[in-house]
This record gives C-alpha cells, sequence and structure tokens, in this order.
C-alpha cells in the first residue's frame, strides 16, 4: 500500500497505471490479466479483529459508522494486517435507510431492529429520498480512505431492496421472512412500491460513494435465496437492476450477491454487473456455468473452514482456485461473511496462500 496523503493524489491514481483502477481486483473485475487472483473477505471489517474490538468499544454501531475517522480506521485495519486486496467502507446495509427517515438501530449480537415495521402505504411514504448532505459521512469517510489506500481500492456496499425490505417489514432478522413474502404475495402493488423507494435510496447511496472516489460497488441482496427463481424475477430483480443500471455510466465494477442463489446465479447476472458473487453452495465452475462466460464470480470459500485445521484450509482454497479457472474473472473471497470467531491469521495465511498459488508471470 503506498501513503498519498491527499485526496487528489489519489484520485489522478484512479486514471494512471499502477492505481487502484489497474489493481489486481479491479482488473479481475473486468475480466483483465491480472498478476495475481485478488482476495479480500466480505465482513473484513470489524467482527474477527481484536483491534476492532478495542476501538468499538463503548460506540454502538451505528455511530460508529457516522464517524468518519473511526469508519477510516476500522477500514484500514484489515489491510493492514492481511494485506487483502481491496478495502471495504465500514458501514452497513441499514445505514441509508436510517438517513431516508426510519428509525432503526443496529443491536448487538441481532443485528438491524426496525421500530415501526413497514405494514401499509403510509409506512411506505414515510422512506424519503436522501441526498449527499443525509450521509456527508460516509462521502467524508470514503474521501479519507480514497487518500490514505493510494493504489489499494476501495469497495463501496449498499444492501439491495429485497433484502432492505425484509428488514422493514420483519422489524428485525428473520429465518423464513414470513412476514416479507406475505406482504409480497398479498400486495403486490405496496411490495413494488417500497421495493422502489428502496432501490432509490440505494442508487443515491451508492452514487456518493462513487463520487467520492471508491473503486467498485457490490449490492448484498444476502437474503434472496429464500425465493424461487419465478418470483425473484418477478418481485426483486426489476428493483435490483434499476440500482445497478442505474450506475452503468459510474465507471467502476459492480458486485451482485446473495447467499443460497444457486437457482438466481443466471438472473443475478442478468442485473447489469460486472461480478457476480458465489457463496459455498455451489462450485465456481458449475456457476460460471449458469451465469454465462461474460462475468467474473467472487467467492466462495464456506467462512467455516476458516475453523478448520490449516491441511483443510489449504486443500479448499487450492480446490476453488482451480474451479474459478473456468471463469473470466475470479476475484477469492468467502461465501458470506467472516465469522466472529475466525483466528484472524488463518485469514492473513489465506490471502498469502492465494497470492502464491495464482502468481502468473507478466505478461
Ligand atoms: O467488513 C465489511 O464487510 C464492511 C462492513 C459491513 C457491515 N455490515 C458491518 C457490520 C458490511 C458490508 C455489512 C453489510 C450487512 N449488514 C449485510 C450484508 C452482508 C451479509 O453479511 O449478508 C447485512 C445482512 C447486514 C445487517 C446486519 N448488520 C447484521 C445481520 C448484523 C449482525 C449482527 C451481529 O452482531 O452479528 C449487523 C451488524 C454489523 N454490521 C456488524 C458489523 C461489523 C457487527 C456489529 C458490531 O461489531 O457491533
Amino acid at each position: 500500500m503506498t501513503t498519498d496523503t491527499t485526496g487528489t493524489a489519489a484520485r489522478d491514481g484512479q486514471s494512471r497505471r499502477g492505481g487502484p483502477a489497474d489493481s489486481p481486483f479491479v482488473r479481475a473485475c473486468r475480466r483483465e490479466p491480472a498478476p495475481h487472483t485478488p482476495v479480500w473477505f466480505m465482513r473484513q471489517a470489524g467482527r474477527s479483529l481484536p483491534e476492532y474490538r478495542e476501538i468499538r468499544a463503548n460506540v454502538p454501531m451505528l455511530e460508529s459508522c457516522r464517524r468518519p475517522e473511526l469508519v477510516t480506521e476500522i477500514t484500514l485495519q484489515p489491510v493492514r494486517r492481511h494485506g487483502v486486496d481491496a478495502a471495504i467502507l465500514f458501514s452497513d446495509i441499514v445505514v441509508p435507510v436510517a438517513a431516508a427517515g426510519i428509525d432503526l438501530d443496529i443491536v448487538a449480537g441481532t443485528g438491524p431492529v426496525v421500530a415501526e415495521p413497514v405494514r401499509a402505504a403510509g409506512d411506505v411514504e414515510r422512506i424519503r429520498p436522501i441526498t449527499r448532505d443525509d450521509v456527508s459521512y460516509v462521502d467524508e469517510a470514503v474521501r479519507l480512505l480514497v487518500a490514505e489506500l493510494g493504489d489499494t481500492p476501495l469497495i463501496g456496499f449498499a444492501g439491495a431492496p429485497f433484502t432492505l425490505a425484509s428488514y422493514l417489514v420483519e422489524g428485525g432478522p428473520s429465518r423464513t421472512h414470513a412476514k416479507t413474502k406475505a406482504l409480497m404475495y398479498g400486495d403486490p402493488d405496496l411490495w413494488h412500491a417500497l421495493c422502489a423507494r428502496l432501490a432509490e435510496v440505494t442508487l443515491s447511496f451508492l452514487r456518493v460513494q462513487v463520487e467520492a472516489g471508491v473503486s467498485a460497488v457490490q449490492l448484498f441482496d444476502s437474503w434472496a435465496g429464500a425465493l424461487s427463481e419465478a418470483d425473484y424475477r418477478r418481485y426483486v430483480l426489476p428493483h435490483s437492476t434499476h440500482v445497478l443500471t442505474g450506475l452503468a455510466d459510474a465507471g467502476v465494477p459492480r458486485i451482485h450477491f446473495g447467499v443460497g442463489t444457486a437457482e438466481l446465479l443466471g438472473a443475478m447476472g442478468e442485473a447489469g454487473v460486472d461480478v457476480v458473487g458465489v457463496d459455498w453452495r455451489t462450485p465456481l465452475d458449475v456457476a460460471t456455468r449458469r451465469i454465462g462466460p461474460d462475468k467474473a464470480v467472487q467467492g466462495n470459500l464456506d467462512p467455516c473452514v476458516l475453523l478448520a485445521p490449516w491441511p483443510v484450509v489449504e486443500a479448499e482454497v487450492r480446490r476453488i482456485l482451480e474451479e474459478g479457472r473456468a471463469a473470466p474473472g475470479h476475484v477469492f473471497n468467502l461465501g458470506h461473511g467472516v465469522l466472529p470467531e475466525t483466528d484472524p491469521d488463518v485469514l492473513t495465511r489465506v490471502v498469502a496462500l492465494v497470492h502464491e498459488l495464482s502468481a502468473r508471470p507478466a505478461e
């Protein structure tokens, strides 16, 4: 990592050779040859790091997302420690929803909890459009980070309409998404109105991050796997497509991720994306056949494998790199987020192993 100290220097770096736009991560997203397979971990910012727990002690989650210096430090921690190929902004998928006027909190050990769950049209109307001023702390954090990161790309992100809607309708995390589906099937007009509002908030939130200098964006539709392909296409895909195609002119790669999405991979690839995230259930070569030959893939080590003895981890990393060769671009990652009980040293070893096994001589 270089130590550019001004935003201007780092942003100039986006266009020059050697800057973040020419990094192994962005090259792999664009299906261009890269010197090694890039690797980063979903939920790398926080979770397993003792230095994260220390700095977050006594700062509630949502408040920590609104302090640009703290966001910068937490985002940089895994880059320094593990040498990953990309940083992911420390924030949360519910941050823009709170900025849009919804009363919610992130409860430690539980996740997002919404004070008044969405039930009727009046609840949907409470979701206001957002501008940069509503999330100025995110704009500021991204600018600080881009200056600090130099050649290392920063990934911006947002939650997709379905996953956000699930939190808003259920009022919190849900195993079955029963209330969400009841609304979706029972009142499709209200459902589409809700998702359309969330799509606008999400698009604005991602635009703020792109304008502040992120090098790629990831749309997290973590819970989309709860739906059949037909229902996904009917009730969800148009809204996620609105978000992702709305960024077509942004000039940064777009990643689309969900869990349990084996049956949805093809559809998720149609939403206007460069990369499809794959969980551990589908081997990357099989995923590539479903997604098609014109998209990169990201994944897909089972986060639980990191809790196993090292020879098991190593064998799985080798298998995934091998299967990833079937795709025109591969970004190594987990199939879902880092588990809090993961030994951070194992993450560091995985990064080194991926780099070593995938090193390619310069063209
Ligand atoms: O490292 C990163 O990936 C960047 C930060 C990040 C967080 N949340 C920080 C966070 C990202 C990308 C997210 C996205 C997010 N948030 C998703 C999509 C990704 C996924 O894992 O599927 C979802 C579904 C959420 C909602 C959410 N926020 C949940 C389910 C939880 C977990 C509750 C818990 O304590 O386990 C959160 C809280 C949260 N978001 C934490 C972090 C680091 C833990 C809170 C803490 O440290 O106190």
